[in-house]
């Protein structure tokens, strides 16, 4: 099923917590909405679902306008952060849940629907937990039947709000690794919830970034990272450290900074700031620089080193521990920093203005530093 989302608004109380939402989304694809708290992920999930009303706008499902029905009409697989199996229901029963509720018409045969349940126990591995309550169950294996819940009743799309959420790192990697091959072998269409950026860009055939009910920038992995659409999504990708510089002729020049790695591009002239990772920031020793490096510390892989200019404040650099030129970064050391890699946006001078037109300024990053 294809879905099209266009125009969609959302007010609870004074809030707009979805601002004109537009999105599409192929058969068979699995996108991942991602996103800080409250930026309305859940919102727009429970509106496709039919779970909550937009106040204007569409929703169509193979050219079917999907608001005209009701949840049960439109055969959603929806996972919930944390949801509860039935306490009461073995794996079994909670798997055939959805296919037992069906109205009579609809309803497959006793038989027809043990033989999909037993299919379904193979499909997500997880035969040997059939006949457990859900008491009995690892987080990560109940997560596994949640899904098992979701895929019964062969849904036409399958929703998914942080299902891994409550789970820790390693457990959550493997389950990632197992839904993107579910989904491989289902090819149902997909949305997946989350606010972790790793587990978005792995599962995810494309990522929709979101913030305070807007849709910032849709693409790729590596096209998020590298040209972040907006200051929202360049500090949301991590470039922490922000910096001003002004922009002549297409060139930046900052303080202290070597830009020379970014790429020229037709820039605005006048002030802008640079977003930067803390790993894209070499600072190199220089008596005459303004940079002092008010501390350091390691995590025994990397420096962090804390760097402190009279008029700009501080910055966080990164450099990996055993780099050649880490010897020489130590307190109170007078440092140039090379920005290896970086985004420009043209300061925005309208009181208020929420984000700036992106004008991404990205280098071709050195392998060693
Ligand atoms: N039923 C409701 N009544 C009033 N406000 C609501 C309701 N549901 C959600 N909100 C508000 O809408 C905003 C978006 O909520 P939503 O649950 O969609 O965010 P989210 O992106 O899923 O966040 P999280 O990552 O924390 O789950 C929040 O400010 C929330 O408080
Ligand atoms: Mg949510």
């Amino acid at each position: 099923m294809s879905i099209t989302v266009s125009g969609l608004t959302k007010r609870f109380g004074q809030t707009d917590v979805l601002r004109g939402i537009e999105l599409g989304v192929e058969q068979g694809e699995l996108v991942a909405l991602l996103g800080p708290s409250g930026s309305g992920k859940t919102t727009l999930l429970k509106i496709i679902a039919g779970l909550e009303w937009p106040d204007a706008g569409q929703l169509d499902v193979n050219g079917q306008d999907w608001l005209r029905l009701a949840a049960q009409e439109r055969r959603i697989g929806f996972v919930f952060q944390n949801y509860a199996l039935f306490p009461h229901m073995t794996v079994r029963d909670n798997l055939a849940f959805g296919l037992t509720v069906r109205p009579r018409a609809e309803r497959p045969g006793r038989a027809v629907i043990a033989a999909k349940v037993d299919e379904l126990l193979h499909f997500l591995q997880i035969v040997d937990l059939a006949d457990r309550y859900p008491t009995q169950l690892s987080g990560g294996q109940r997560q596994r039947v949640a899904l098992g819940r979701a895929l019964a009743i062969e849904p036409n799309v399958l929703l998914l709000d942080e299902p891994f959420g409550a789970l820790d790192a390693a457990i959550r990697r493997d389950l990632r690794r197992w839904l993107r091959g579910v989904h491989e072998a289902t090819g149902s269409t997909t949305i997946f919830v989350t606010h972790d950026q790793e587990e978005a860009f792995e599962l995810a055939d494309r990522v929709v970034v979101m913030g305070a009910g807007r849709i910032e920038q849709i693409g790729h992995a590596d096209a998020i990272h590298d040209h972040p659409a907006s200051p929202f999504v360049a500090r949301f990708m991590g470039a922490t450290v922000e910096l001003p510089v002004t922009l002549h002729a297409g060139r930046a020049d900052g303080s202290g900074l070597d830009l020379s790695a970014l790429e020229r591009r037709a820039l605005p002239d006048g002030p802008a700031r640079l977003f930067v990772r803390p790993q894209d920031i070499a600072p190199r020793p220089d008596p005459a620089a303004p940079w002092r490096i008010a501390s350091r510390t390691s995590n025994g892989a990397q420096l962090r080193l804390v760097l402190r200019h009279p008029d700009l404040g501080e910055a966080e650099a990164d450099v990996p521990r055993r780099a050649s030129a880490a010897e020489a970064l130590t307190p109170d050391a007078a440092v140039r920093l090379t920005i290896e890699a970086g985004t420009i946006f043209p300061t925005d001078r309208r009181p208020g203005a929420a984000s700036a037109e992106p004008v991404p300024l990205t280098s071709h990053k050195e392998t060693a530093r």
